[in-house]
């Protein structure tokens, strides 16, 4: 065998830790010398085994410990060599993490929401893409009504069924299809025309509204918009005027203005001497709610749409609604939200 010095030089000499794993199971496993020689005490006579044995032990004992101890010198090498290689500079300056914005569109939807939900009403959606059935011809719209024209809507098809929806309307109609009255809806969602300049984009957002029960009249309508828009611009006392209009899918129909007034440049909303539009509503046409299998007999109620980008602008001082839809990362982080801010509509702090 040899010599014990030899091999806990062996060991000693190891450079990593799987070079070590095998270096013990030569020096100390079954096939080991050692073990062999374990083996062979049985042939011995007993004071000669006794001798030979403790002196086996005892190399097997030191052998043990020189790895066990190389074993952690490794270890420590190994730390520090990592310490080493990951060392952190703490004198550098930090990395910036971009916080993502809410974009006002969406923070203003949330706000509608939250606000109509407060009322009552829960929040239906429909697709962009609509077929030429529900976005006009179910709401009561004539085949030669302006808003068909090729100029203002984008059609998908050579035979004009299928566009992109010109209104959020439309949902009236598949809501009231799939369910059972009472209906009491907002729908707010992206409406397509081709249109653009200063206050108008070929995309823009709608927010649709619908009640249909029994008795509902032009009061409640009138008084849900009232409650709305004091909430909304978070004003106690509201100038609202009701225009008399048309929509072929309301009569009678109404565009409705609210006062507001500038003040350095600014628009307040409220109170003043000049009227700004703002949407367009009136009691559901009962051709409308024939198409959507509602018994006029029983039931009625209002219809409002309104543009979503027009709120954002007025509420918070935007002027030009193109910038809303360029992905400006610069103007979003102007106009837009942290995620955490919850808005002052969510607990009613402006009643
Ligand atoms: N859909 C109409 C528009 O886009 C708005 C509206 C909705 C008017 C509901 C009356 C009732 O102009």
């Amino acid at each position: 065998m040899a010599h014990l010095d030899e091999l806990i030089q062996k060991v000693s000499n190891v450079k990593d830790k799987l070079s070590l794993q095998n270096l013990k199971s030569e020096l100390l496993g079954k096939n080991s010398q050692i073990n062999q020689e374990f083996k062979k005490l049985g042939s011995l006579s007993e004071e000669e085994r006794k001798a030979k044995a403790s002196d086996l032990n005892n190399q097997k004992q030191r052998i043990n410990e020189a790895i066990e101890n190389k074993f952690k010198e490794l270890e420590k090498l190994e730390i520090n060599q990592k310490l080493q290689k990951e060392k952190v500079d703490v004198t550098l300056p930090a990395r910036e993490r971009p916080n993502g914005k809410i974009h006002p569109v969406s923070q203003v939807i949330d706000e509608i929401s939250s606000i109509f939900s407060e009322v009552g009403f829960s929040v239906a959606e429909g697709p962009d893409v609509e077929t030429e059935y529900n976005n006009f011809t179910a709401l009561n719209t004539p085949e030669n009504h302006p808003a068909r024209d090729m100029h203002d809507t984008f059609y998908l098809d050579e035979n004009k069924k299928i566009l992109l929806r010109t209104h959020t309307s439309p949902v009236q109609i598949r809501t009231m299809l799939s369910g059972k009255p009472p209906f009491k809806i907002i729908v707010p969602g992206r409406t397509y025309r081709c249109d653009s300049d200063q206050t108008h984009a070929p995309m823009f957002h709608q927010l649709e509204g619908l009640h249909i029960d029994k008795g509902i009249n032009m009061g409640h309508l009138k008084g849900c918009l009232d409650y709305f828009i004091k909430e909304f611009f978070e004003v106690k006392k509201i100038q609202m005027r009701f225009r008399p209009s048309h929509f072929p899918f309301t009569e009678p129909s109404a565009e409705v203005d609210i006062g507001y007034r500038m003040e350095n440049g600014r628009i307040i909303v409220g109170e003043g001497n000049k009227w700004l539009e703002i949407l367009g509503c009136g009691m559901v046409h009962p051709n409308v709610l024939k198409n959507a299998k509602v018994d006029t007999k029983k039931f009625q109620g209002y219809a409002f749409g309104m543009g979503i980008d027009r709120l954002a602008m007025l509420k918070y001082g935007i002027n030009d609604l193109r910038s809303f839809f360029e992905a400006d990362y610069r103007w979003l982080n102007y106009f837009g939200f942290d995620p955490l801010d919850v808005p002052t509509n969510y607990r009613g702090l402006s009643r």
